[in-house]
């Protein structure tokens, strides 16, 4: 039986000052001024539209993501979580995510969104070198990153999170462990550290920079950064996320659990478990902004929408959680795939048997070895 698992809702803002040459997210550069006013009155449409799919549950968490929501004057933030608010129940005190690029902080700013009900910020740093910096496109150099968290904890955030990348054009180990230091000296709450990636349709896999780190010289920086990290304090929870005690991303570990969220936005994703048909909808919205704007609200906002086959539930619930250092209870799997136990058996006698995962009782975790080879363990779960 498929039981209803906690929800998120996830607000994506589309514009970005500058499209970054690595970037494959629903990301826009923002040219003239933006239509934040009726951007969040789409948002609300939007979650309008899509409110009898969460009937009566309670929202855990809310993350304002994908490209550079601190463009977003806290204003239109504010209208939007009260509008939220009023049309679903929010868990107390639950954990309000403002992602925010450093090139666009300014002074006041961080003060009114904590004021909005802001209670976690993600910064997207990505690397404290210039040079590396510049090479990644970005808007911003290492002291305004610095600059711009300050401004966040002098505004009373002590809950942030870095977004570090490595591997990244001409970067040595000695320069990736200085980033991390860096990043550490400014006492975050979380770090999440991401291998660089030549993602289709972007500037950097037509056209790939030069100095880009090989796999070995990879997985070196990342068990390095992995060891500084540990000594101050980060355990590793998840592929690239580390966090101080108690300060894991609730809403991400929401989606590794496989965990069902609202998107809205355009061009976002939502999983909703249905319990009274006992399927699970994936629903994705209409991608361009200007395409959202002019129809939010309406049944054409909808991208699409897709149930999640019994048979590709074991895939996408493992793309998840088989990225948790700690992994997931074979009683989660059931109740969130709605499959019993005995549908994964043989896959998992198998990655035993390559020594990728190890189970206890009722729990599956990934070996060191299965941590490194994240994607061949998950791609085991693939149906025929
Ligand atoms: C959705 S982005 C939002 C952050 C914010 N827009 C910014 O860039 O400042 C989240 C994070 O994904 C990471 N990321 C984006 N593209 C990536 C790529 N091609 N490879 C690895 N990590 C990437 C970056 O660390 C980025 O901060
Ligand atoms: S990396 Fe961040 S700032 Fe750069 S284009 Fe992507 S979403 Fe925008």
């Amino acid at each position: 039986m498929l039981a209803t698992p906690p929800l998120s809702l996830y607000v994506h803002l589309p514009w970005c000052v500058r499209k970054c040459p690595y970037c494959d997210f629903n990301s826009h550069q923002a040219r003239g001024a933006l239509p934040f006013a009726a951007y969040v009155d789409a948002l609300v449409a939007d979650l309008d539209h899509d409110l009898p799919l969460a009937w009566g549950r309670t929202v855990q968490t809310v993350f304002f993501g994908g490209d550079t929501p601190s463009l977003f004057p806290a204003d239109a933030i504010d209208a939007f979580l009260q509008a939220a608010s009023a049309r679903l129940r929010f868990a107390p005190g639950l954990e309000i995510t403002l992602e925010t690029n450093p090139g666009t902080a300014e002074h006041g700013r961080f003060e009114h969104y904590r004021a909005a009900g802001v209670n976690r910020i993600s910064f997207g740093v990505q690397s404290f070198d210039d040079g590396c910096l510049q090479r990644l496109g970005r808007i911003h150099d290492g002291a305004q990153a610095a600059a711009a968290i300050k401004l966040a904890q002098d505004a009373g955030f002590d809950n942030f999170n870095l977004d570090l990348m490595y591997a990244l054009p001409e970067q040595t180990l000695a320069m990736a462990e200085r980033d991390i230091e860096r990043a550490i000296a400014l006492q975050p709450a979380h770090v999440s550290h991401y291998q660089l990636t030549l993602e289709p349709n972007t500037i950097f896999a037509a056209r790939p920079p030069a100095g880009i780190p090989d796999e070995d010289a990879s997985w070196d920086m990342q068990e390095h950064c992995q060891a500084l990290l540990a000594e101050a304090g980060f355990a590793q929870y998840e592929v690239s996320a580390y966090a101080r005690p108690g300060r894991q991303c609730a809403h991400n570990l929401n989606y590794w659990h496989f965990g069902d969220y609202l998107g809205i936005g355009a061009g976002a994703h939502g999983k909703l478990t249905l319990g009274a048909d006992q399927s699970i909808l994936r629903r994705w919205k209409t991608r361009h902004p200007a395409d959202y704007l002019a129809k939010a609200g309406s049944a054409a906002a909808i991208g699409g929408d897709e149930a999640i086959a019994p048979l590709r539930r074991p895939f996408d619930y493992m793309l998840n959680a088989l990225r948790l250092v700690d992994g997931f209870a074979l009683s989660e799997f059931e109740a969130r795939t709605g499959l019993a136990r005995s549908a994964i058996a043989a896959e998992l006698a198998t990655a035993v048997e390559r020594g990728w995962i190890r189970i206890e009782d009722d729990h599956v975790a990934p070996t060191e070895l299965g941590q490194r080879f994240t994607n061949d363990v998950i791609s085991l779960f693939l149906a025929d």
